[in-house]
């Protein structure tokens, strides 16, 4: 039987620190009730302390999860970082948590779609077990989003928290693990959400820090209309394409943005909201990070077998959507 790339673990972390709506209520003009209806969000977690960047929650992750598995790093063969706000513009994070952990026996490199990040790292990863090649490949997402947050801007600093997590992908032969993806990009959707300066088109000055350039600045409605129909419409492709019936579908794992986009998606594919995985309320949206969290959060609840769909939407445009069946 064709060699399929199967999750066999799966591990987050979140920091210490937690950001309440109230705190938020203190620090700009916003209120929980317009958080809450208008997100789904109640609280995210936030890194503190000196010179700690998203390697530090990547490499918690990775750590925790090669305990838990019994696995030497000395066996991991690739290692893939899915992050938006990496701990320098080089060398890759990956590099950073490979050495963090004590990954040298293996390479690795970084991923950058936004949001959607986590869902291109696991589809790249998966080809490099199907060749049968590699054997132990893990996929981090971490983002510490609250480096790139304008706290005195409303709309930005309600949505986002900071977090990340890591899975480890290992060959199946009975049919179980990836067996579908459909990635989009569309680079439209670069006016809409981005970080203006910082990159080789328009590097750090004074000019740039006072002018407030170096957080994300987003167009809220526009994103959310793309997220929307985006979102839905390749969830409801991927079903559509590998016959699968609403009734089919054991869990819907979405990124978390915007609970509002969730529901959308979940709505469209006919899937109930039992099925759906939601985390948005106590973490906001950790980009690479939501959906292995969701993961981890569920994995006691997950059986061998079930139909799993992955949807993301993100900066870029990025969107995607994948199909697995979980494998233990
Ligand atoms: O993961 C990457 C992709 N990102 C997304 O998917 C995010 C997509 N966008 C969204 O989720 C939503 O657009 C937001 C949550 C960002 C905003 O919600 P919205 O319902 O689209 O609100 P809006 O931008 O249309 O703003 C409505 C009102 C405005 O006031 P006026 O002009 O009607 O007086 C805003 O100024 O809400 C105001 N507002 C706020 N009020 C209180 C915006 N942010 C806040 C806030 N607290 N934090």
């Amino acid at each position: 039987m064709k060699i399929r790339a199967a999750i066999t673990g799966v591990q987050g972390y979140v920091p210490e620190y937690i950001l309440s709506n109230a705190e938020l209520e203190k620090m700009v003009d916003t209120t929980d009730e317009w958080i809450t209806t208008r997100t789904g969000i109640k609280e995210r977690h936030i890194l503190k302390g000196k010179e700690q960047g998203s390697s530090e929650m990547g490499a918690q992750a990775v750590r925790l999860l090669l305990e838990k598995k019994g696995i030497s790093p000395d066996d991991i063969e690739l290692i893939i970082c899915a992050t938006a706000t990496p701990d320098m513009l080089f060398p890759a994070t990956a590099n950073i948590i490979a050495d963090k952990v004590g990954i040298k026996k293996g390479f690795g490199f970084d991923i950058s779609a936004a949001c959607s990040g986590f869902l291109f790292a696991v589809a790249t990863a998966s080809k490099y077990i199907e060749t049968g090649a590699y054997k132990k490949v893990i996929v981090v997402g971490c983002d510490k989003m609250s480096s790139i947050v304008d706290y005195e801007d409303r709309t930005v600093s309600v949505l986002f928290g900071d977090g990340g997590a890591a899975i480890l992908l290992e060959p199946d032969s009975t049919g179980l693990g990836i067996q579908d993806s459909i990635l989009r990009s569309d680079g439209i959707g670069r006016h809409y959400l981005y970080q203006k300066a910082g990159g080789s088109m328009i590097p750090a000055s004074h000019e740039t820090v006072d002018a407030r350039q170096h957080f994300i600045f987003q167009e809220g409605q526009t994103v959310f209309k793309h997220a929307v129909k985006s979102m839905a419409d390749v969830s409801a492709e991927i079903m559509e394409r590998n016959q699968l019936q609403s009734e089919d579908v054991a869990w819907l794992v979405p990124h978390q943005a915007n609970k509002r986009i969730i529901d959308a998606t979940a709505k469209r594919m006919g899937v109930s909201e039992d099925k759906v995985m939601i985390n948005i309320q106590r973490y906001g949206n950790t980009t690479n990070a939501t959906i292995p969290l969701c993961l981890w959060e569920w994995e006691s609840r997950l059986k061998k077998g079930d139909n799993i769909i992955l949807a993301a939407f993100g900066g870029g445009f990025t969107w995607g959507s994948i199909y697995l069946k979980w494998a233990y």
